[in-house]
């Protein structure tokens, strides 16, 4: 298989979901381009509508009329679709409103654990009701908070920026620690808007009365659906592939660095600063594959790659091992039995770890159905390890890669040839 082109790939989908978030909070008009037109990110939307913001249909570049943090009662339950920044970020945002507010969701969201975003709003002064099993729906009955040191049992971006939303809707103080870096986009957006906001290594700090200005924003391509082109010319015999505009944040790029260690050529061309965030093209190209190791430090920056990186080691030469990653059980299926069944369903050799996965590449041909569990990104990443040299591989649900990249299989076709 040759890979081909240059292509750019949709807006970062934690920046879109943000960039509506922020600017329905702002006091007046926000821009926003290059948004991602997508699922998750019509969910956001969706449910701020929902609480009486105007965000026009979502296109190219529109304006959101924010009138500050004065949100209004809904009259429905608010539908969080798939989207777990949705529901998480936005349970910030109504902790701290004085309205009374269901998040619902669909199967696979209403199983996803809320108790860690519940917990620290709880503490700040919320009523929150969640069901036993601990996922959607939520209730929440918000209104005045107050301040929270809060220490987080894992890195997750959502949950921090769930505690920082809530903090600067209310007024209030906010100090968030995490076991390591998550995504600090929550952070570049706030401190662009005025927001008192310090950041020291996996410290954050949020100032009580934090100030929030309409500002607009420019999405970047999101890193996230660029890592399965890069994982395409990993597994590429020949060619090369061009990815323009690509956010290259340092907390979203693990998935690139491990290609780098395992062999593959990537290039980082004119790195540059754009809206808030550092931004490059990528040139990738095939070399030799060696196994990599990942471990608990590594994940926060690959957390949703890490389907694709095993996928990639299948044709790497010698074992892959990922550990620290229990949270793979937790997103939009349980990525660590899901990956691995499939993995063993199409011939290649991987096994389950309680927190992680083991993986033994061969260039045997891998051939079979995989289940996606409705999982966007199981399906994409199959999709990719489809299109490697011999492979034969059907997906059995391709429609789901809506959540995340609607135009996915078209661009997969476009970049490459047998
Ligand atoms: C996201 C954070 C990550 C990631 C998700 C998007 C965000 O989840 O998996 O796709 O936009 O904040 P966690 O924060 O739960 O790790």
């Amino acid at each position: 298989m040759k890979v081909h082109g240059t292509l750019r790939v949709p807006g970062d989908k934690s920046i879109s979901h943000r960039a509506l978030i922020f600017a329905a909070l702002a006091e007046g008009d926000s821009a926003v381009t290059g948004i991602l037109q997508s699922a998750d990110v019509q969910s956001t939307a969706g449910v701020l509508r929902a609480l009486g913001v105007e965000i026009p249909e979502l296109s190219s570049s529109f304006i959101v009329r924010g009138y500050g943090r004065h949100l209004s009662q809904p009259t429905t339950d608010l539908d969080c679709g798939n989207s777990g920044t949705t529901t998480r970020l936005m349970a910030g945002v109504l902790a701290a409103t004085p309205v009374r507010a269901t998040l619902v969701g669909d199967a696979s969201l209403s199983r996803r654990p809320m108790e860690r975003v519940a917990l620290p709003l709880r503490t700040m002064g919320a009523t929150i009701e969640l069901p036993p099993h601990g996922g959607l729906p939520m209730t929440i009955q918000g209104g005045e908070l107050r301040d929270i040191e809060w220490t987080s049992a894992v890195a997750s971006a959502q949950i921090k920026s769930a505690i920082l939303l809530a903090a600067l809707v209310s007024n209030v103080g906010a100090h968030v620690t995490e076991p390591f870096r998550s995504r600090d986009h929550t952070e570049r957006m706030l401190a662009a808007r005025g927001g008192a906001i310090r950041v020291s290594e996996n410290h954050v700090y949020l100032a009580a009365n934090s100030w929030l200005k309409p500002q607009d924003t420019v999405v970047p391509g999101d890193p996230s659906s660029a890592a399965f082109f890069a994982g395409l010319a990993a597994l590429a015999d020949s060619g090369e592939i061009r990815l323009e505009r690509v956010c290259v944040n340092e907390t979203r790029i693990g998935f690139l660095d491990q290609l780098r260690l395992m062999g593959t050529r990537v290039t980082e061309i004119d790195r540059r600063p754009e809206g808030g965030e550092w931004v490059a093209d990528l040139v990738i190209a095939p070399n030799r594959l060696a196994a990599t190791l990942v471990r608990e430090s590594h994940v926060p920056a690959m957390v949703d790659e890490l389907p694709l990186l095993a996928c990639v080691a299948t044709r790497a030469e010698g074992e892959t091992v990922i550990t620290g990653a229990g949270e793979l059980r937790v997103k939009e299926s349980d990525r660590i039995a899901a990956v691995v069944a499939n993995l063993k369903a199409i011939g290649a050799s991987a096994e389950e770890l309680p927190d992680g996965m083991r993986i033994v590449g061969s260039d045997r041909p891998l051939a079979g159905r995989v289940k996606t569990y409705g999982d966007h990104r199981l399906a994409m990443a199959f999709g990719v390890l489809g299109a490697a040299s011999g492979n034969a591989i059907e997906i059995d649900d391709q429609g789901c890669v809506g959540v995340s990249y609607p135009r996915f299989w078209a661009d997969l076709a476009a970049s490459h040839s047998a």
